[in-house]
């Protein structure tokens, strides 16, 4: 005959094998190990029972506690792990993985990388200023009277306290002189803008590499020899560089720089990239009154400038026939130069 407390153990045991899920099992585990439970309640009669009897009884009790624990920890694992493969089979391995797409460079910070690295070689630092100007920067101190067109409403974006968005980076040439006293070699690439009708060629947001070279005797063959040899690093060597008259308020001369050149699919015809000159007196003395000094005698020092249209330089280069194109993030256009 089978001790009542052997009986219980086989009880449990049935029921722990045939609970068919976690909360079946943990309710098998209350009923006989919880607080209230039938092996706990042997645990309380323990005490009722007669000296003899006590160490028998207790040994068996300890068995089939023992035993139901090791049944719910077994049963318990096989849930577990039948939820996992559960998972697994869900999971279909020959699936292809998260493409990781390859970016690559836009055109324009291209021909800007380039265009960099042409001008360190002669010796150009970098240098920077706002988008957001002030009037000074942009148009007084760049020697363009209040009259003038481009400080119309019409050409310019201004903000409601007065400032603007800088129309060309011109405005980096007054930045540089006001923070240094001449000699100074720099460029300044960045955004301009201008409230153009925007076209193929025209856009609200353009980019230029504004330069600019001050120091003692520098003329305007200093200028056509390193803007020439610019050019034909970039475009090659069998580019012509023609140099124009033209007018700007903050150089004198003033010239304007075209291209031409076979290697080009535009071929044979003269392409205007850039304007340039002498810095203008004036443009040094409203440095110097903002300076407080007379760090830049106009009788003393001499200084070009030249400012390039780096969406035009790449339109020309890469046979981009649109300047929309640079904004529109249409990666049909962007692959081709990645
Ligand atoms: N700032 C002029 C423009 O945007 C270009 C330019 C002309 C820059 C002559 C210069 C310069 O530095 O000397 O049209």
């Amino acid at each position: 005959m089978l001790h009542p407390l052997e009986q219980l153990r086989n009880d449990a045991l049935r029921e722990i094998e045939a609970a068919p899920d976690e909360k079946a099992l943990d309710a098998v585990r209350v009923r006989y190990l919880g607080k209230s439970g039938s092996v706990s309640a042997w645990g309380e009669q323990m005490k009722t029972l007669a000296k003899e009897e006590k160490p028998v009884i207790g040994k068996l009790l300890n068995e089939v506690r023992n035993a139901v624990t090791a049944a719910i920890e077994t049963r318990g694992e096989q849930f577990r792990s039948q939820k996992e493969s559960g998972a697994l089979a869900k999971l279909d391995i020959s699936l292809p993985g998260t493409p990781h797409e390859i970016g690559g460079l836009h055109p324009l910070t291209q021909m800007l990388e380039r265009s960099i690295q042409i001008f360190r070689r002669m010796g150009f630092a970098l240098a920077d200023g706002p988008d957001i100007e002030t009037e000074w920067h942009c148009f007084d101190a760049l020697n363009t009277p209040p009259d003038h067109p481009a400080r119309n409403e019409q050409d310019t974006f201004y903000l409601a306290d007065g400032r603007l968005l800088r129309t060309h980076t011109s405005t980096v040439q007054i930045h540089a002189m006001q923070a240094a006293p001449p000699p100074i070699r720099v460029i300044a690439p960045g955004a301009a803008y201008r409230r153009d009708e925007v076209d193929a060629t025209h856009n609200a947001q353009f980019h230029q590499i504004e330069g600019l070279y001050v120091d003692e005797n520098v003329s305007v063959a200093d200028l056509k020899g390193s803007l020439e040899f610019f050019m034909r690093e970039l475009f090659g060597p069998d580019t012509a560089v023609q140099f124009r008259p033209h007018y700007f308020p903050f150089t004198e001369p003033s010239l304007e720089i075209y291209v031409k050149s076979k290697a080009l699919k535009r071929g044979e015809q003269w392409i205007e990239v850039a304007g340039s000159g002498m810095v203008h007196p004036a443009v040094f003395e409203a440095v110097n009154k903002a300076r407080g000094d007379d760090a830049y005698d106009p009788e003393k020092w001499t200084g070009y400038a030249f400012g390039l249209g780096m969406d035009r330089l790449a339109m020309i280069l890469f046979d981009i026939p649109d300047i929309r194109l640079f904004a529109q993030n249409d990666l049909r256009f962007l692959r081709q130069f990645a």
